[in-house]
């Protein structure tokens, strides 16, 4: 009988996982922020590195994916940081070394009290954390993924942004104390940019960049689906890899979902269904809006445009289409790109779409 299901794949990263490591073997310096388009890998290769850290007994690493939670106040924030000792019963795994993906501190008893009645520091209860392990030789590490979510969030006085002040409290442990590595990973590439034009925080953050993947990793990966997916019902010829990365390029998530599909459709049915969905949502994107049809025009033919080529162009649109996920932006080298390979051909197809439409 077939089977409908492919086995996820992990696909290279090593010059990645190697930066990465490097980072955390030196000395506490700057946060490392994460960023890249849309689906690019960020949260799988954050959970590869929390995997191997997790084996090395010299590293306490923390990892909050705050995709995955609920927060609106100061008090979801105290609730998601912060665990009290005795709550942490069931999130054991086996005789593996203790985390939590929900609360990044344990606290006793009293010093939980303390802090749900805002009468202890929050920052303060971390950084004696820090010293407590750096004291007996274990580095802490602090991983947050979707850290732009904790936006909106203030301080108990209600002048301060909890994200800033955050922020600022990580440089002074890295920077400044040499305490604790942390790395930030983020898909909202307007939260990258903020963070980037903050000269600040510039200055004291490394940026690391994590694109799709390269075309030969994704050939690799195609000729190879028996080893990578456990598919054994199809493989596929060099001609379908040729339509799937010219389709796709090395999005890995649309194409695990390509593959996913063969088991039910012939290659072209899947192509063309993706390339259909892409006209649609560009469509829905642009229809009637001048400026944002002028903005695509610009992307039509060479995908990727240089800030100073798009002078001219309105910067409110292009913010738009960035937190709208039809552009990426690259704040490091200036440069706006479509997200993703598959959006180029729905922006082609649009204006395809609109040229008969004229023409009738
Ligand atoms: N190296 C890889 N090899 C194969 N598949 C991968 C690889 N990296 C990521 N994927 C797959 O791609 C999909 C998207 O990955 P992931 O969610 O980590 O991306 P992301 O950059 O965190 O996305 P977002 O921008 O939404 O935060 C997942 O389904 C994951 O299994
Ligand atoms: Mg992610």
């Amino acid at each position: 009988m077939a089977r409908f299901k492919i086995d996820v794949a992990f696909i290279n990263r090593e010059n990645e996982m190697a930066e990465l490591s490097n980072y955390l073997e030196g000395r506490p310096n700057a946060i490392l922020f994460l960023y890249g388009p849309k689906s690019s890998g960020k949260t799988t290769l954050m959970y590869r590195l929390f995997e191997q850290m997790e084996a090395e007994k010299r590293y306490e690493i923390n990892f909050l994916n705050l995709r995955k939670v609920f927060l609106t106040s100061y008090d979801d924030f105290i609730e998601v940081f912060f665990k009290s000792s005795n709550s942490e019963k069931g999130l054991k795994t086996g005789t593996k070394r203790q985390y939590s993906l929900f609360g990044l501190f344990k606290l006793d008893a009293f010093t939980e009290k303390m802090l749900k009645k805002r009468q202890e520091d929050p920052f303060l209860i971390m950084e004696r954390e820090f010293q407590r392990l750096v004291k007996k030789g274990i580095r802490p590490v602090v991983i947050i993924d979707e850290f732009h979510k904790l936006d909106g969030l203030y301080l108990p006085d209600k002048q301060k942004r909890l994200m800033v002040e955050l922020m600022n409290f990580f440089v002074a442990m890295t920077k400044e104390s040499h305490l604790c590595h942390v790395i930030i990973a983020s898909s909202d590439a307007f939260f990258i940019e903020q963070v980037y034009v903050d000269s600040k925080l510039r200055k004291t953050s490394e940026f690391m960049k994590l694109d799709y993947l390269e075309k030969e990793d994704a050939f690799v990966w195609l000729r190879d689906i028996k080893k990578y997916n456990q598919v054994q019902e199809y493989t596929l010829d060099e001609k379908q890899i040729k339509i799937i990365w010219e389709t796709v390029g090395g999005s890995a998530w649309e194409i695990h979902y390509i593959l996913g599909k063969l088991f039910q459709y012939p290659l072209d049915a899947v192509i063309s269904k993706i390339k259909r969905e892409k006209v649609a949502m560009i469509s829905d994107w642009a229809f009637n809006d001048e400026a944002r049809n002028g903005l695509l025009r610009h992307f039509r033919k060479q995908p990727i445009r240089k800030l100073v080529e798009l002078a001219g162009t309105d910067k409110a649109i292009m913010g738009q289409a960035v937190k709208d996920n039809i552009l990426f932006y690259d704040p490091v080298d200036g440069i706006y790109g479509i997200q993703g390979k598959s959006l180029e051909w729905g922006i082609r197809g649009y204006f395809e779409e609109m040229k008969m439409l004229r023409g009738q």
